[in-house]
């Protein structure tokens, strides 16, 4: 999938690979008040909804999906999203949601589900474009004690 960077050329989203962790943990920590570790997006290689945005060679995005058995049904799960500050509202992270929303329903997730912070309004409006509705709050969810919004979204 290609997507247009705006400016000089194109978005592709491709599987992530060992060699972008480096990148991907750069993007991470510059996003998130509480970055996930290297580990655990190590952990997530075999995952098929671990997607990179690639921008001329230089990883600008990515997102981590995954799918689960929950109460007999497969539930996904969007458990990470971002973009390079640099290069956000270009139409990346539409884009990754896009392709990992795909990715979940090629694997038989029929809903999916994900978390944001009560105050992260941008990434509300994004998931709000994407048909998620907010199903509840989690009180407390993240450590510095913001509450999270839980949304979701049937797929077809
Ligand atoms: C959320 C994020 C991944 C969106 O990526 P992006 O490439 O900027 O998103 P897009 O360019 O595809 O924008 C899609 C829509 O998101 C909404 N949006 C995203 N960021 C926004 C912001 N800061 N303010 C207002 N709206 C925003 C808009 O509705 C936008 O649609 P529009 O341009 O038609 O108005 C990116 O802002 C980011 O990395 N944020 C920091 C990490 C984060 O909060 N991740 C989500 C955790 S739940």
């Amino acid at each position: 999938m290609r997507v247009s960077a705006g400016d000089d050329g194109n978005v592709s989203i491709r599987p992530a690979e060992r060699a972008d962790l480096l990148a991907v943990v750069h993007i991470e920590n510059a996003s998130f008040s509480q970055p996930w570790p290297y580990d655990a997006f190590e952990g997530f290689l075999d995952e098929s909804g671990f997607l990179i945005a690639e921008h001329d060679g230089d990883v600008v995005g990515y997102v981590v999906a995954d799918v689960s058995r929950n109460f007999g049904r497969q539930l996904g799960h969007v458990k990470d999203v971002a973009v390079h500050p640099e290069r956000r509202g270009l139409g990346i992270g539409s884009a990754l949601l896009t392709r990992a929303l795909a990715v979940l329903v090629a694997q038989g997730a029929d809903t999916v589900k994900l978390e944001v912070r009560q105050s992260n309004d941008g990434a509300k409006r994004l998931y709000r474009n994407f048909g998620f509705e907010p199903l509840r709050r989690v009180p407390g969810y993240y450590e510095d004690g913001e509450d999270a919004i839980v949304m979701i979204r049937k797929l077809e």
